[in-house]
């Protein structure tokens, strides 16, 4: 079998623990600059972290020779809070899963429920028009992630859950805070639990968790009290619960909590960032924004966009991949090998956790040209042929890809022309566009920004 990676000595793994832990982009930078794009770090007897950032590795890890790998352990913190949903749960339950909420993200499903998706986005700038212009500076993260709750409460469960907005947004943020302390508590290694409630401040954890199911208990039984009269499903809600298993069986109410809480927690905070991200690079970017501007109003005439506009929308397209190149909303893809491999010539043991981020699989310097460069043109013919599949993974790649990926594509592309046809913003001096590393890439600090209205 093959070859030990190029990587830290164990005197060394220490320190880049620490420096994981408070500061995980610079720690990745500095792996890689210093090792090149196969790494190893070995952490205990024959078991290693890897790093791999070149597509080919992404793909033989993520597609070819998937079934070697199972979900990272990093991710069970989160089973304590969010249960066995899609997110978290590994194997026959997984597949049994997977294999029944398929169907339900298909473009054609997902199509059907643009207008309530529209209608979140008017809302919303229906209610900036009311603002008075002197007051229009806001949090483009909070208005952001505001939107996109409502998106998925309208979407997903059919609920207007305005009323809950605040209460959920710092419960998610409180959540994610939660697992990224426990992920990084040492205690980790040895048990969950013990990191869990040795870490800072988690006693407000077990309250977060408790608002999100007192709002999906809530939705749920307001569903079963009111179903759909003629059995057409609605929204997503409808048709998980029209859904049947192979045997015919359908899913119980542990299962619905965990389904419903897991695209909760997956389905608005990842489109929020990539929708706050983008906003905050036009505005660094004049000449970019001007041709979007120019696309959505030649394309749209001032018309509300349908799912047959997107198409048309390339540069607006070509926007959102650039944005999410840059600041993918989710940074980093890990697996633990169940069955020996072999990537790149370098074996990996069972046991031992790969690591493939987005972030840095998006920067690698053999593929993209001036990586750190805002420049959407590069997801446009000739610049983005030849370019390999596995170059590109803000929705990850293979069996466990994103569910959602038409769903927040269809969305963040009608949220952001559907702005684009009525606000420009601006950014405040004094943003510093540092991103906040927790489970997703979230902006470190309030991200003010001036609305500029732009026609009426
Ligand atoms: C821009 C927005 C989004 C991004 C960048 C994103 C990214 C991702 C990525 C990278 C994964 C794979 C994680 C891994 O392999 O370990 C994933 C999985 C998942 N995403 Fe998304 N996501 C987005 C939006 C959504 C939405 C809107 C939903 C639901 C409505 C959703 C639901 C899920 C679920 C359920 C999984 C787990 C799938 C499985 O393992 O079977 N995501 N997402």
């Amino acid at each position: 079998m093959g070859r030990d990676a190029p990587g830290p000595g164990p005197h060394q793994i220490p320190g880049l623990l620490r420096l994981a832990v408070t500061d995980p982009l610079r720690s990745l930078y500095q792996t890689v600059s210093r090792y090149g794009d196969v790494v190893e770090a070995p952490i205990a007897p024959g078991r290693s972290f890897h790093l791999f950032t070149r597509p080919e590795h992404v793909e033989h890890i993520l597609v070819a020779r998937q079934s070697r790998y199972g979900k990272a352990f990093t991710y069970r913190p989160l089973q304590e809070w969010i249960g066995l949903g899609l997110i978290t749960s590994d194997g026959e339950l997984w597949e049994r899963q997977r294999r029944l909420i398929q169907p339900l993200f298909s473009y054609r499903r997902v199509a059907a429920l643009e207008p309530l998706m529209v209608t979140a986005v008017r809302r919303m700038l229906d209610d900036w028009d009311r603002t008075p212009e002197s007051g229009r500076v806001v949090d483009a993260a909070v208005e952001m992630s505001g939107l996109t709750l409502d998106i998925v409460g309208a979407t997903l469960f059919g609920a207007d859950l305005s009323g809950d907005r605040d209460r959920i947004f710092h419960a998610v943020e409180t959540l994610q805070d939660a697992v990224t302390k426990v992920i990084r508590n040492p205690f980790t290694w040895v048990s969950t639990t013990m990191a869990r409630y040795t870490s800072p401040g988690f006693r407000s954890w077990d309250r977060a968790i408790a608002t999100i199911d007192e709002v999906v208990s809530r939705v749920i039984a307001e569903r079963r009290a009111r179903p759909a009269d003629d059995g057409a499903p609605r929204d997503l809600l409808d048709a998980l619960l029209a859904a049947r298993y192979d045997d015919g069986s359908a899913i119980d109410d542990k299962q619905l909590r965990d389904e419903i809480i897991t695209f909760f927690m997956a389905g608005h905070e990842t489109s929020a960032n990539c929708l706050a991200w983008t906003f905050y690079l036009l505005s660094t970017s004049p000449h970019a924004r001007e041709r979007l501007e120019d696309e959505v109003d030649t394309v749209l005439a001032g018309r509300t966009p349908e799912p047959e506009d997107l198409d048309k929308l390339v540069w607006t397209k070509a926007v959102l991949s650039e944005s999410m190149r840059l600041y993918p909303p989710v940074w980093t893809v890990e697996r633990d090998a169940v069955e020996e491999d072999e990537v790149g010539g370098v074996r990996v043991r069972p046991g031992s956790t790969v690591v493939v981020p987005p972030y840095l699989v998006h920067r690698h310097p053999g593929v993209w040209e001036n990586p750190e460069a805002f420049d959407p043109e590069r997801f446009l013919p000739p610049r983005s042929t030849g370019r390999p599949k596995y170059a590109f993974i803000p929705f990850g790649g293979g069996r466990r890809g994103c569910i959602g990926n038409v769903f927040a594509l269809m969305e963040v592309t009608l949220a952001l022309a559907m702005i684009t046809q009525r606000y420009r913003l601006d950014l405040l001096p004094g943003f510093d566009p540092e991103p906040k590393v927790t489970v997703t890439l979230r902006p470190k600090h309030e991200m003010a920004m001036l609305l500029h209205r732009r026609s009426r």
